[in-house]
């Protein structure tokens, strides 16, 4: 009998290791915050993170909610040392990630870090694979509260089991860090990473142009991103966010119109909003892009929901995205090449359930009337109309 007992409490023991869950709660709303990657690529280094953390804060990006600072590949040797631990690369981190993280902190602000569920990350430096525990602790004594976890390199691996394994050695190694899956789509997780991340890509990399193929056949343009993402909203809610892939806000190959345009999509979809310019010397312009409270509150709504595609007409395509307190966000994009007259008869949004709704252009804040006007504006190519609804007596 005591054998039994035994062999009971081993069967309950590996049932609860098999599922093992993710640091619930720790991403409420999509995560927001600023990357390495898209504009600096592989010259990430110390200084680079500490100015951006301090320009952050002057310009107002902190406060607006940008805290997660995540550093992306190319942060470390080329070779693990003796013992089988990373080392962040002395040229490019001369203190260190502890004390990075450190200053981060004391900033107000979270410290991400990249690497990669495969033997090597993208850029060539050691990956996870088989020391995922060793690199949990490693990350944990660091203070890391995000980690972005790639998939260069993985071989005949199976994505759902290996990133289970990375999860169990975050949970294992007892900080509470978020965990931010990118394996680019490929064996769908929004089907089956709810309990494993709080976040995944849903496609491969966002190029710094409108549509199509980037220079590098793996980077797409934001918009060729946001058709890929049409149906996935159903798989996203607080704690579990679709990533689309990050911000080109501000990145050179982008128009100002199409950095707005990218921006109100992303905040449609409830996108985690990982800005990727050089925020050191961005214009006043761009700036009041990524810091426009009431475009943000439409991503960060504590509802929850995904927008979804409406409508595509020729040159047009209308999302909409139901937020808190029976209110609507509707984001109509001029997709032609030129600019047009676009127009919206909100009579035609059957998903609006109340019989009177106040309308704000959220871009500008000025009041727009009721949904029962007319809306019509001369939109730029590739820029946007967007809307809120609030429901009226
Ligand atoms: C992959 C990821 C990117 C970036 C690079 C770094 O391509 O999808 O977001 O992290 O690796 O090498």
């Amino acid at each position: 009998m005591k054998t039994f007992t035994r062999l009971l409490a081993c069967a309950a023991l590996v049932a609860s290791a098999a599922h093992a869950q993710k640091f619930a709660g720790l991403a409420p709303a999509p995560p927001m915050g600023w990357n390495t990657w898209n504009t600096f690529a592989g010259n990430c280094s110390e200084a680079l993170v500490k100015e951006t953390a301090d320009a952050i804060i002057a310009n107002g990006m902190r406060d607006a909610g940008y805290t997660y600072i995540v550093v992306d590949d190319c942060w470390e040797n080329k070779e693990r040392d003796a013992e089988g631990n990373l080392v962040p690369d002395p040229a490019k981190f001369p203190h260190g990630m502890k004390a990075l993280g450190d200053y981060l902190h004391a900033k107000g602000f979270k410290f991400g870090i990249h690497n990669c569920a495969g033997k090597t990350t993208c850029g060539g430096y050691p990956g996870g694979r088989g020391h995922e525990f060793q690199d949990a602790r490693l990350y944990a004594s660091w203070g890391v509260d995000y980690l972005k976890y790639d998939w260069c390199d993985h071989g005949t691996a199976n994505g759902p089991e290996t990133y289970r394994i990375m999860s169990d050695a975050l949970r294992a190694a007892g900080r509470p860090i978020v965990f931010s899956l990118c394996e680019w789509g490929q064996s769908q997780p929004w089907r089956w990473a709810e309990p494993v991340a709080h976040l995944w890509r849903t496609t491969g990399d966002v190029a710094p142009q409108y549509a199509g193929v980037g220079e590098r056949k793996w980077e797409h343009g934001w918009k060729t991103l946001l058709d890929m993402n049409v149906g996935l909203e159903k798989y996203a809610g607080p704690d579990h966010w679709n990533d689309p892939d990050m911000l080109e806000v501000g990145v050179t190959g982008l128009t100002f119109a199409e950095s707005r345009a990218q921006f109100s999509l992303w905040c449609m979809l409830a996108a985690p909003l990982i800005a990727g310019n050089d925020v050191r010397g961005m214009s006043p312009e761009v700036r009041g892009l990524l810091t426009n409270r009431a475009v943000i509150a439409i991503d960060q709504d504590r509802l929850g929901h995904q927008g979804f595609r409406f409508r595509v007409d020729a040159d047009k395509e209308i999302w909409a995205k139901e937020l808190s307190k029976k209110e609507w966000a509707v984001c109509v994009l001029n997709t032609g090449d030129k600019p047009a007259e676009l127009t919206l008869d909100m009579h035609e949004l059957t998903f609006l359930t109340e019989q009177y709704y106040e309308v704000t252009d959220v871009w500008t804040g000025k009041p727009a009337g009721t949904a029962n006007d007319p809306h019509a504006a001369r939109v730029d190519s590739h820029d946007v109309m967007l809307f809120r609804l609030k429901p009226s007596s």
